[in-house]
């Protein structure tokens, strides 16, 4: 296994907003010698966010811009946001279920170099309750997505996705418990990809696809 020196990783910031699965799954990606990036901190605008007790078990620094605050001024807080993850010298940001609209302010700043997971096939159903409305459009394949960030939500260039089966009488939970399995493999998949092209390589895992 090769090994990237400590100069080289990508110094990275996680936002959440939640429990911090997803982060957890980069958190254990970033652990291994050969991963291109480091954690620099995970931010998220809810204080009580149990991610964040999490990145603080895993030794990173953890921490809250709490957004309320800030009420109505979206620019406001992001403005603080950008000068935390400048400040700490983030080069990379990934948003792992950030539940935050952004605006132009912070997309711009950090285009090209900020990810965002999506539990879904994008460009089908961007937005909440994206199980709910796959099992409702009756679709056969559901998933998740990985891709940068652009002033329009859930939207912007894919860089990978991994895609599951959609089972008879599957549930919104069921879906989402194998689509978030997916995830936890999806993120770090892309972000090394990202950081680290090589040719693309379909992995196929016996009933689910990953493509990066
Ligand atoms: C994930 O399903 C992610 O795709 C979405 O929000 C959820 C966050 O879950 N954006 P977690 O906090 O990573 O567990």
């Amino acid at each position: 296994m090769s090994t990237v020196s400590r100069d080289d990783r990508c110094p990275i910031a996680i936002l959440i907003s939640g429990r911090g699965s997803n982060m957890r799954a980069l958190i254990d990606a970033c652990a291994a010698p050969d991963f291109p990036a480091r954690i620099v901190m995970v931010l998220s605008n809810r204080p009580d966010a149990p991610g964040l007790d999490v990145a603080r078990a895993a030794g990173l620094r953890a921490e809250a811009i709490d957004h309320r605050p800030f009420g109505k001024d979206r620019a406001a807080h992001e403005r603080a946001v950008d000068a935390t993850l400048r400040a700490a010298g983030v080069k990379l940001v990934c948003l792992a279920g950030y539940m935050r609209l952004l605006t132009p302010f912070l997309t711009e700043a950090w285009a090209g170099r900020m990810l965002n997971i999506h539990p879904s096939l994008l460009p089908a159903f961007p937005g909440l309750h994206t199980h709910e409305r796959a099992l409702e459009a009756g679709v056969k394949l559901h998933g998740c997505t990985v891709h940068l960030v652009t002033e329009v939500m859930d939207d912007g260039p894919i860089l990978g996705q991994a895609a599951v089966p959609v089972h008879a009488g599957d549930t919104p939970d069921h879906l989402a418990a194998r689509v978030l399995e997916q995830e936890h493999r999806l993120y770090p998949a892309a972000l090394r990809r990202l950081l680290r092209p090589e040719p693309s390589s379909p992995v196929d895992d016996g009933g689910s696809l990953l493509v990066v």
